[in-house]
């Protein structure tokens, strides 16, 4: 073989098998607003602590950090009401709350989710009802039309891996059988579908802005509805249980809301990082979508490799490339090549896996939802007698076939919010290069 050959070959061989990798530096971590950190972020929260005034109702020198946050957000997404609250995690027990529901009723989540949506049902009382999901990795919408009954209060579509999917189809079921719509946003802010704004689809919208999320401040989360006796409900419920006053002083005099509250405000500190944040959006969006359509459009014609899909890329948000493979080994095979070939992040991230490896986004992997644990020693809500109807509810591996079969053949890639041109173009060809032989 001549000198050039043998280098062609071994570059063509795959690194997983001894030939040379595609690239030899990590991609980047996969935070998307993270990365987008800086001088405004800065600024605005300097200000706060310049003011001594880090609480949102009062203070010496209030700089109405999440008041801006609320309205800026509403303005942005159309929403008529938007409040900023601790996490995701208490913004879907305050939306379970906002919409009483409790023991005796039923809620359908899907079974790609994250176990804060089992969590805020389970901590409601109410029961939680699995119902599959489709190509989209969203709630299959016939799913839903099958699993309403009796029981069902409400319906929680999670906006899954920063794109919607059959969304609006979703809402019109939910509409004509006479149950509430939950929009689990955590993932997708900055997400739309036809023009229209995730959360606004729903009753009641939440996000999140954790670490991983499209804009983060470490810690926090939004809800939004455009129901004006909701969002008194929420207000108060966010809060310890009551509305506020003009002057921010708890108001104990309205009947109609007397509550009780999660504990769950934002403070100025977080609202000045989602400040920054949410005003940088557009951009972390556009950046992670534009990579991730380049490289769906240069290895969509893959044999063997089916992508996700997505009604409205225009509205997808970017940061999650999923691709399902023929079978498990398959996926465990192409995965462990593309990391092979470079195709992975700094320690500690979690850029290239099989989606088995995806942990609590998947029912089966939720151990207190598997075997039905309980907070408190009466063992509720799956003990309580007004929830009996569910006694046969099964959660293990199986309940769910398109979900089981979906995680045994998934992988996901994730797109960071800073990748360079020469980054995708890395990531296009080691997929086909690692496509040629696993799926050959
Ligand atoms: C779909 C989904 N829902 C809810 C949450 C909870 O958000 P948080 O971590 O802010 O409590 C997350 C993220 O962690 C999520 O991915």
């Amino acid at each position: 073989m001549s000198d050039s050959a043998a280098l062609h070959e071994h570059a063509n061989r795959l690194a997983v098998e001894g030939g040379q990798p595609v690239r030899t530096t990590s991609l980047p971590w996969e935070l998307p607003g993270a990365h987008w950190i800086g001088d405004e972020e800065l600024e605005l929260v300097s200000r706060v602590i310049r003011a001594r005034s880090p609480f949102r109702f009062y203070g010496p020198d209030l700089q109405h950090m999440v008041d801006n946050l609320e309205q800026e957000w509403c303005t942005a997404f159309g929403h008529k009401h938007a409040l900023g609250v601790s996490s995701g995690t208490a913004a879907l027990s305050i939306a379970m709350a906002a919409l009483e529901i409790g023991p005796g009723d039923e809620v359908l989540v899907p079974g790609y989710l994250w176990v804060s949506c089992v969590s805020a049902v389970v901590r409601a009382g109410a029961i939680p009802r699995l119902v599959d999901i489709d190509d989209c990795f969203t709630l299959d919408p016939a799913d839903v039309e099958r699993k309403i009954g009796p029981h069902t209060r409400a319906v929680l579509m999670v906006h899954m891996s920063g794109a919607p999917g059959r969304v609006a189809e979703v809402a019109r079921i939910c509409r004509e059988r006479g149950v509430s719509l939950i929009e689990d946003c955590a993932q997708t802010a900055g997400a739309s579908q036809d023009g229209k704004a995730v959360g606004t689809f729903g009753d009641i919208g939440i996000f999140s802005f954790q670490l991983n999320k499209n804009m983060t401040s470490g810690d926090g989360g939004m809800v939004v509805t455009e129901r004006d006796d909701l969002y008194r409900r929420i207000v108060a419920l966010h809060d310890l249980g009551y509305p506020r006053t003009a002057q921010g002083r708890l108001d104990t005099s309205d009947v109609e809301c007397q509550l009780w509250g999660v504990g769950a405000r934002m403070s100025e500190l977080t609202g000045a990082m989602c400040l920054a944040q949410m005003r940088k959006l557009p951009l972390i969006t556009h950046a992670m979508r534009s990579a991730k359509w380049q490289i769906r459009a240069a290895v969509e014609d893959l044999p063997g490799l089916t992508l996700r899909t997505i009604p409205d890329p225009k509205g997808d948000t970017g940061p999650f490339l999923l691709m399902v493979l023929k079978d498990a080994d398959t996926a465990n095979r192409f995965v462990a090549a593309l990391r092979a070939e470079g195709i992975a992040g700094p320690p500690g991230s979690l850029a290239c896996l099989t989606m088995r490896e995806w942990g609590m986004h998947w029912y089966s992997n939720i151990p207190s939802l598997v075997n039905k644990r309980s907070n408190s020693r009466d063992g509720a809500p799956w003990s309580l007698p007004s929830n009996a109807f569910a006694t046969d509810y099964d959660y293990g591996i199986g309940a769910l076939p398109r979900c089981d079969d979906l995680q045994d053949r998934g992988a996901l890639l994730t797109i960071a919010s800073t990748l360079t041109p020469d980054d995708v173009s890395d990531i296009i060809t080691a997929i086909r290069k690692v496509a040629r032989v696993i799926l050959a």
